[in-house]
């Protein structure tokens, strides 16, 4: 089973961004704290972090055969990110939203996600374990073989 794991703008920059709202861990960090967990699941994972909200949907039109499932956390796209919730659309796979950040509970215009209507499951708020809870949530559900 292979995942894809992506980062949208400004998440290259962990570590180095409010750790009040984001934590301290840094994405390579997370991203080991997933392989971990990628094991214990049995699962493969293909990471890609881009500013560029294009070249996520060149990812994922790349990468949509040969994956399962897509762990995203879109950054700011989150919130306007029109083409990139088509993209997702257009992908057909099951999409797990995770965001360090509790969205629900900062400014207004962070609490519109226009991308959780085609996830089947958003996580926001516990920092890396957003990820990690967020990746267990995918597994389970492709294994479910549940539709959409
Ligand atoms: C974020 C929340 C977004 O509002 C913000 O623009 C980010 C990160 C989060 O993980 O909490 O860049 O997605």
């Amino acid at each position: 089973m292979k995942i894809l794991v992506i980062n949208g703008p400004n998440l290259n920059l962990l570590g180095r961004r409010d750790a009040e709202h984001y934590g301290s861990d840094t994405l390579p960090a997370i991203g080991q704290a997933l392989i971990e967990k990628s094991k214990a699941l049995g699962c493969e994972l293909i990471f890609y972090q881009s500013n560029h909200e294009g070249a996520i949907i060149d990812f994922i039109q790349g990468k949509t055969d040969e994956a399962d499932g897509i762990l995203i956390n879109p950054g700011a796209l989150t919130h306007y990110g029109y083409s990139l919730h088509d993209a997702l659309v257009d992908a057909g796979l099951p999409v797990v939203e995770v965001h360090l950040s509790d969205i629900h509970t900062r400014e207004e215009w962070r609490k519109l996600s226009v991308i959780s209507d085609i996830a089947i499951k958003q996580i926001s708020g516990l920092k890396k374990q957003s990820y990690i809870l967020g990746l267990e949530a995918l597994v389970e559900h492709i294994r479910s073989g549940k539709k959409k």
